[in-house]
């Protein structure tokens, strides 16, 4: 028997590779859909992607509210009428509050571009090399209250090179994300992992 795919919201801010990443993979037969893409910026280059490929886009602006709780309350009616069983933040930068994250244990995720919990908020890449790591990477993530916080459900790594410009490993990092991504997504579609019920472990769900 078939199970039905799974459904995916993708919340960005901006380009957009790790939506076209998770998009190819379900075109690829990946066990999931992509029921809607949201944005907080009206121009990000992703909603063309999702408008050329046929994917329900909306666009939520967060410069027309003065309050964050009031834009995360419509954000979160947006996303239910989506109906997803699964949200995957995409590049999307906004930090949600603790009201709309609640709302979704376990099925709200992250793609943050570092090992986790180094290097949590922006300029990871700079950041990577000038504190002379050797290795770098991406890390998924369970979303919480707390920055880049929450259980972290897969990294992958990358060495750091000599000669490493911010752009080459930025680059090499990337090419980590698009294909640990879909990885994750799949397999919590599959209920292969899920959040565990103490709220800080990934189990194997039978
Ligand atoms: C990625 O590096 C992701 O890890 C980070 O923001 C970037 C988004 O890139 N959270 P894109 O919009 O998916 O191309």
């Amino acid at each position: 028997m078939n199970n039905p795919l799974a459904r995916l919201v993708v919340l960005i801010s901006g380009r957009g590779s790790n939506l076209i990443a998770l998009a190819e993979a379900a075109r690829n037969g990946a066990p999931y859909a992509i029921a809607g893409v949201i944005s907080n910026r009206p121009h990000a280059a992703g909603l063309e992607f999702a408008h050329q490929n046929g994917i329900p886009t909306a666009v939520l602006d967060h410069t027309a509210f003065a309050e964050r709780a009031e834009f995360d309350r419509q954000l979160a009616g947006i996303v239910d009428e989506m109906a997803p069983d699964f949200i995957a933040l995409a590049g999307f930068m906004r930090i949600l509050t603790a009201e709309f994250v609640d709302r979704y244990p376990g099925r709200l995720l992250n793609i943050h571009p570092s090992l986790l919990p180094k290097f949590p908020g922006l300029d990871t890449h700079a950041r990577a090399l000038k504190s002379g790591e050797s290795e770098h990477g991406v890390s998924i993530h369970f979303v919480t209250g707390e920055l880049d916080g929450g259980t972290i459900i897969a990294q992958a790594k990358v060495a750091v090179l000599p000669g490493d410009s911010e752009r080459t490993l930025a680059a090499r990092v990337l090419e980590k994300e698009h294909l640990l991504y879909p990885r994750v997504l799949s397999m919590l579609a599959l209920g292969q992992i899920a959040l565990g019920e103490d709220g800080a472990t990934v189990v194997r769900t039978p």
